[in-house]
C-alpha cells in the first residue's frame, strides 16, 4: 500500500489525538495477569493492536474491540508458544514472556520482532527474570524460561530500557516479595502500565522514578482502565503544524509529554499556544534559528520524535545537529529526504542538517514506523506529489492518519 500527497496545503483546525500505541502494546498482554474482565479504553487502532488481538485470541482469550474500546475475558487463557510469524510483527509481543511466565511458571517464545532501527537485544529482560527466579534456556532466537515460582529481587537496569522496565513491573507484581528496580525507564507509559496494574490491586511505587518498588501480591482483579495520549503521534502533528499549520490544534494532549520537543521549538523561534490539553501552532513566515537535538530517555528528547522533526530543521537558517544516542540505525529517513531536495550528511550516530531548504515532491519508502512518519512530513510541506510507499509501516502506529490529515485540508489519499 502507498500514500500519495500534493504538498504545501495549509492545514487549519483541530487535530485529535488518540491513545498511545506504546502504552496499549503493554496494557493489553498486562491484562493476561488478572483474574477477572479488564476493559482498555482510548485503545487506539492501529494495525500493531490488530496482531495483538490475534495473539490474545491464539492464546484462548476472548476479545471484543469496538469504538476504541477493549474488553479482554482471560478465563480460558492457555500456555502455547505463540508462532514465530505473530511474535516477529512487533517489538511488544516478548511482553507475553513475563505474563505467561508469571502465570504458568513455564514460557517458551522467539525472539521479538519490531521496527529494524537497531540490535535491540533484550539482555535485560532476561537478566531480570533471571534474578527474580526464572532459568533461561536459550537457543539461537528461541527461549525456554521456567521458574518453581517467581520471587521478588534487586535488578538494576543497564540501561533505562522502557521493555525491561515493563518487563520487570509484569515478573515482580505476584512474585514472593518486593522487588527493587533500580534505573527503570521513566516514560509515562511506565506510569500508565502501574496506574493499570495498581487499579488491579497491585502495589507498586515510584513509577515515573528511576526506582520502582514493587510488593508482590497473590491476586489481580478486574478493572477498567484508560491510555493515555499518543505523545509520539502528538509531537508528529505539532511539528506537521510547525511546518504548514495556520492555527492547528493538537487536542487530548497532555502538553508536558511533548515538552522537550515544543522547548526545541521555542529556541528554534517558533510561537505556540498551549492550553490545558492543547498546543495550537501556526508555521512561522520568518527564519528559524538552527538547533542542537540530543536524544535521551524520557524526559529527553523522545529518540521517536528525531525522525519526524528533521525535516523541520531543514527549515531552519544555519546547520543543525542532531545526535541519535538511543539506537544505531535510526537515519533511514536520511536519503529519502535528501532525494527530496534536503541537504543532510549522516556521520556515525550524529546528523548535520544544513538549511533553509524546500522540499519537493518525490516517490520514496518508508523503511520503518518513525522514518515514514518523517517523510509524510517533508510530503506535506513539499512542492507538487509526493508517493510513499511501504505505507503500512506509519499505519502501525498513527491511527487514522489519513482521515485526521484530510480533516484539517491535506490533500492525502492512500492507495492499494
Ligand atoms: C520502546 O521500545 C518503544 N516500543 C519504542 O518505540 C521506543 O523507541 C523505545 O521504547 C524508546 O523510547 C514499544 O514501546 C513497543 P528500550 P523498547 O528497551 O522497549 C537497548 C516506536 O517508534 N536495550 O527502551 O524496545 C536497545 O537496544 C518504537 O514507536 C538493550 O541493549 O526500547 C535500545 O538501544 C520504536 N538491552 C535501548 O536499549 C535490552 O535488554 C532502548 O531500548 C533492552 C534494551
Amino acid at each position: 500500500m502507498e500514500v500519495k500527497i500534493k504538498g504545501n496545503r495549509t492545514l487549519t483546525g483541530e487535530i485529535k489525538i488518540s491513545g498511545a500505541k506504546n502504552s496499549a502494546l503493554a496494557l493489553i498482554p498486562i491484562a493476561l495477569l488478572s483474574d477477572g474482565i479488564v476493559t482498555i479504553d482510548n485503545v487506539p487502532n492501529v494495525s500493531d493492536i490488530g496482531v495483538l488481538k490475534e495473539i490474545l485470541e491464539f492464546l484462548g482469550c476472548q476479545v471484543s474491540f469496538e469504538n476504541n474500546v477493549m474488553v479482554i475475558n482471560n478465563e480460558n487463557l492457555v500456555n502455547k508458544e505463540i508462532p514465530e510469524t505473530l511474535s516477529n510483527k512487533m517489538r511488544a509481543s516478548y511482553y507475553f514472556m513475563p505474563v505467561l511466565l508469571s502465570k504458568f511458571n513455564k514460557v517458551e517464545m522467539y525472539f521479538p520482532g519490531g521496527c529494524k532501527i537497531g540490535a535491540r537485544p533484550i539482555d535485560q529482560t532476561l537478566k531480570a527474570l533471571t534474578i527474580l527466579g526464572g532459568n533461561v534456556e536459550e537457543d539461537n532466537n528461541h527461549y525456554k524460561i521456567t521458574t518453581k515460582g517467581l520471587t521478588g529481587g534487586h535488578v538494576y537496569l543497564d540501561m533505562p530500557s522502557v521493555g525491561a522496565t515493563v518487563n520487570t513491573i509484569i515478573a515482580a507484581v505476584k512474585a514472593d516479595g518486593l522487588t527493587i528496580l533500580e534505573n527503570a525507564a521513566k516514560e509515562p507509559e511506565i506510569v500508565n502500565v502501574a496506574t493499570f496494574l495498581n487499579s488491579m490491586g497491585a502495589k507498586i511505587t515510584g513509577a515515573g522514578t528511576s526506582e520502582i518498588r514493587i510488593q508482590g501480591v497473590k491476586k489481580l482483579s478486574g478493572c477498567y482502565t484508560e491510555v493515555i495520549p499518543d505523545r509520539i503521534e502528538a509531537g508528529t502533528y505539532a511539528i506537521i503544524g510547525a511546518m504548514v499549520g495556520k492555527n492547528l490544534k493538537i487536542s487530548n494532549i497532555i502538553p508536558e509529554h511533548i515538552e522537550a520537543l515544543m522547548l526545541k521549538m521555542k529556541e528554534m523561534g517558533i510561537d505556540y499556544k498551549e492550553e490545558l490539553d492543547s498546543v495550537t501552532i501556526t508555521a512561522p513566515d520568518y527564519k528559524l534559528k538552527p538547533v542542537k537535538i540530543k536524544t535521551l530517555g524520557y524526559p529527553g528528547f523522545a529518540t521517536d520524535l528525531q525522525q519526524p522533526v528533521t525535516p523541520l530543521l531543514c527549515k531552519c537558517t544555519g546547520v543543525s545537529k542532531l545526535e541519535e544516542t538511543i539506537y544505531e540505525n535510526r537515519f533511514n529517513n536520511v536519503p529519502y529526504l535528501n532525494e527530496m531536495g534536503a541537504n543532510i550528511q549522516i556521520k556515525g550516530r550524529e546528523i548535520k542538517v544544513n538549511g533553509p531548504i524546500e522540499f519537493k515532491g518525490a516517490e520514496v519508502e518508508a523503511s520503518d514506523l518513525r522514518a515514514g512518519a518523517s517523510l509524510l512530513v517533508a510530503a506535506l510541506a513539499a512542492e507538487g506529489e509526493t508517493t510513499i510507499k511501504n505505507v503500512n509501516h506509519i499505519l502501525r502506529g498513527y491511527d487514522k492518519l489519513v482521515e485526521k490529515l484530510k480533516n484539517v485540508g491535506a490533500d492525502i489519499e492512500l492507495v492499494d
